[in-house]
């Protein structure tokens, strides 16, 4: 079975978790990039609240493409209780009839009620949801820093 896993990150830990990941699974990984730089503070302001509104947000052009593999892995920050913004760009990434895995890091690592959305969001695209991880990286929204 072919892997991608394909991530975003903001401070860099859901890039070691994307990194640790797509080695053990031998998987090709790809970097989402927000086509506009964002600051610390916007990632608060108004990062928390688009993630919350399922927003998604202009990413840097792509030059990988997923239809050359079975399973996608798709690694993102939680912000405000939901995916961060990139997350909704990622799933305008995904071809039909892919088996999708989500790992989601956060400070605290708990599972998030906007978890059964996001499900509906990637089988609406065609999709199987194989899971959601959810990831405790430790980092708290407070001591959170730019990558
Ligand atoms: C805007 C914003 C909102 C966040 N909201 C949450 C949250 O609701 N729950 C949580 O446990 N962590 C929250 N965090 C912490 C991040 O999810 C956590 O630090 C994560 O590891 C960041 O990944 P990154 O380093 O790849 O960007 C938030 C961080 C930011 C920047």
């Amino acid at each position: 079975m072919k892997s991608a896993v394909v991530y975003y990150t903001f401070g860099g830990s859901t890039e070691k978790e994307a990194a640790r990941i797509s080695a053990g699974l031998g998987a090709d990984r790809f970097f989402v990039r927000e086509a506009k730089k964002r600051s610390l503070l916007g990632a608060f302001i108004p990062g928390g609240l688009q993630a919350m509104m399922r927003k998604t947000v202009e990413i840097a052009p792509v030059k990988f493409d997923l239809s050359a593999y079975d399973r996608i892995c798709l690694c993102c920050p939680v912000w405000a209780a939901y995916p961060a913004p990139a997350f909704n760009a990622m799933l305008a990434l995904l071809p039909t009839g892919k088996e999708v895995e989500v790992f989601l890091c956060s400070g605290g690592g708990a599972a998030r009620k906007s978890d059964a959305q996001t499900r509906r969001l990637i089988e609406a695209r065609g999709c199987t949801v194989i899971a959601i991880h959810s990831i405790a990286t430790g980092t708290a929204p407070g001591k959170q820093k730019e990558a």
